[in-house]
């Protein structure tokens, strides 16, 4: 029985000490920094201040009982001009702490190192659209390898990468704001794919021997639902939007060394109705799809909700990523709203999201890295929401393992803790665990859906008689059906 429970974060949102003991600014921190970026005027300057916190926070975990916890390394709190000639002791100590203390407590480390908070100076010579990137990243994840790799075992490269190629340099709604969608999305994909693949090697040579860790990066993936399920062209265009989405980046890393097909004629025949010389989709070179193919060891995605898609005819100009795909989406109105638009409780579309992996892509070992919901609020600590939310999506994460031989692995909650959610600051809330940022010491109070998460856990799944009375609770009849049916509802 070797299923791994655990809970995520990331640096950005819940650390703190932006600038302390010589970390250097991070995109986010200057980004946050100027007025109307974020709402109500937040930042992540002090956040929950788990920089300050580490025998809090792994406290807490040990109570919840995880197997795991995910957090991001701040890739500046480390090097902080970006550059491992810049090396910050004080960094490194702090998450040394945190490593020992998780270690300490039999709680396995997974590690990303990078969720979104590149370091300025970095951006300063280009970001990720510099293939510079590609030398730099590798330069850290091999000192962190070095430093923290007797350790952590689990490694994640990148964080939703089709999250930093587009909201980062297309649609441009997150730092560092290029707003270029019909070509920078495909340049900086390009380039991650790169980095990430250099990053694997560089464990695959040096370390995997002595460290006998994995590593992996992390989509984000929406399940979508053809609009009209007896439509072809609806079937092809849900399936269009996840090769967009998710194949950009696994079909290369999974299958065969390059991008989808569907990717490569779409982006290739709208490019030629364009009058552009060459496809904006880049080209692999033979020995570059070589150097790819392979280089995760395990699947890892996040997920939160479901969407509903049709195909459409999109106009030709601007260029943009997004008129590429040729979908329109759209969610059922009848699905659970949540604080963030968009994000719709959709249970059942993970089951279905589960199965797609495991068909695409050969049944590989499936981790759920950030599954969770929103919700508006200031003090919910009886958040009876959530407890819906993770008790109908683990349910039917058990059905995908159970029933249809999903290689799920392990499974993470987001969040933790309330943290800092980007755009929107400290409204929502996403956390197990309230925080007070009103408070300088920003207590930390379970809420009612951690106690039920640490239940789950204890059980290795939804224990019988709870899902039993509290879905009745809820007149939910058709997943109490399932229950009987089902009998064990646990992962084992
Ligand atoms: C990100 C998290 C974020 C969450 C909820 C995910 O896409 O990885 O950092 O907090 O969504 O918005």
């Amino acid at each position: 029985m070797n299923f791994t429970w655990g809970v995520s974060s990331s640096a950005y949102q819940v650390e703190g000490g932006w600038d302390a003991d010589g970390k250097g600014p991070s995109i986010w921190d200057n980004f946050s920094h100027v007025p109307g970026n974020i709402k109500n005027g937040d930042t992540g300057d002090i956040a929950c201040d788990s920089y300050n916190k580490v025998e809090e926070d792994v406290y807490l975990l040990r109570a919840l009982g995880v197997k795991n916890y995910r957090f991001s390394l701040s890739w500046s709190r480390i090097f902080p001009s970006g550059r491992n000639n810049s090396i910050n002791s004080h960094g490194i100590d702090y998450y040394n702490r945190l490593i020992d203390g998780l270690v300490a407590n039999n709680i396995t480390p997974i590690v990303t190192l990078y969720h979104w908070d590149l370091p300025q100076a970095l951006q300063d010579i280009g970001g990720w659209e510099s293939s510079a990137l590609i030398d730099l990243f590798d330069s850290f994840a091999d000192f962190c390898f070095q430093t923290f790799g007797d350790r952590v075992k689990f490694w994640i490269t990148f964080n939703e990468p089709q999250v930093i190629a587009w909201a980062g340099y297309g649609a441009g709604t997150l730092p560092p704001n290029v707003n270029d969608p019909g070509s920078a999305p495909y340049r900086v994909a390009h380039i991650l794919l790169k980095a990430h693949a250099r990053v694997y090697h560089t464990y695959d040579d040096k370390y995997r021997a002595s460290q006998g860790g994995v590593i992996a990066l992390c989509p984000n993936i929406d399940w979508v639902e053809p609009k009209t399920p007896s439509d072809p062209r609806d079937i092809e265009a849900a399936d269009r939007y996840l090769q967009f989405l998710v194949g950009w980046f696994t079909h290369p890393i999974f299958k065969n060394g390059d991008y989808p097909e569907v990717m490569k004629w779409k982006v290739g025949n709208r490019s030629e109705l364009q009058n552009l010389p060459s496809s904006r989709l880049p080209v692999f070179t033979a020995e570059e799809r070589d150097y790819i193919r392979g280089t995760a060891d395990v699947f890892c995605f996040n997920s939160y909700t479901s969407k509903i898609v049709t195909h459409s005819t999109t106009r030709l100009r601007p260029f943009s990523y997004e008129y590429d795909q040729e979908v329109l989406t759209k969610v059922d109105s009848s699905w659970p709203s949540s604080a963030i638009t968009g994000h719709r409780a959709v249970a059942w579309g993970l089951r279905r999201l589960l199965n797609w992996i495991k068909e695409e892509y050969g049944n590989p070992p499936i981790y759920i890295i950030e599954n969770g919901v929103g919700i508006k609020t200031k003090s919910d600590v009886d958040d009876n929401t959530r407890i819906f939310y993770y008790k109908t999506y683990i349910d039917e994460a058990l059905k995908a393992y159970k029933l249809d031989g999903v290689n799920l692995r392990g499974y993470n909650a987001w969040s933790f803790m309330d943290s800092f959610e980007w755009l929107n600051g400290y409204d929502p809330r996403f956390g197990l665990h309230q925080v007070d940022f009103d408070n300088p010491n920003r207590p930390r109070t379970p809420k009612r859906s951690a106690v039920y998460y640490a239940e789950i856990i204890r059980n290795n799944g939804i224990p019988l008689a709870h899902l039993c009375i509290s879905i009745h609770a809820l007149l939910r009849t058709e997943i109490v059906f399932h229950c009987v049916l089902q009998g064990n509802m646990v992962f084992a």
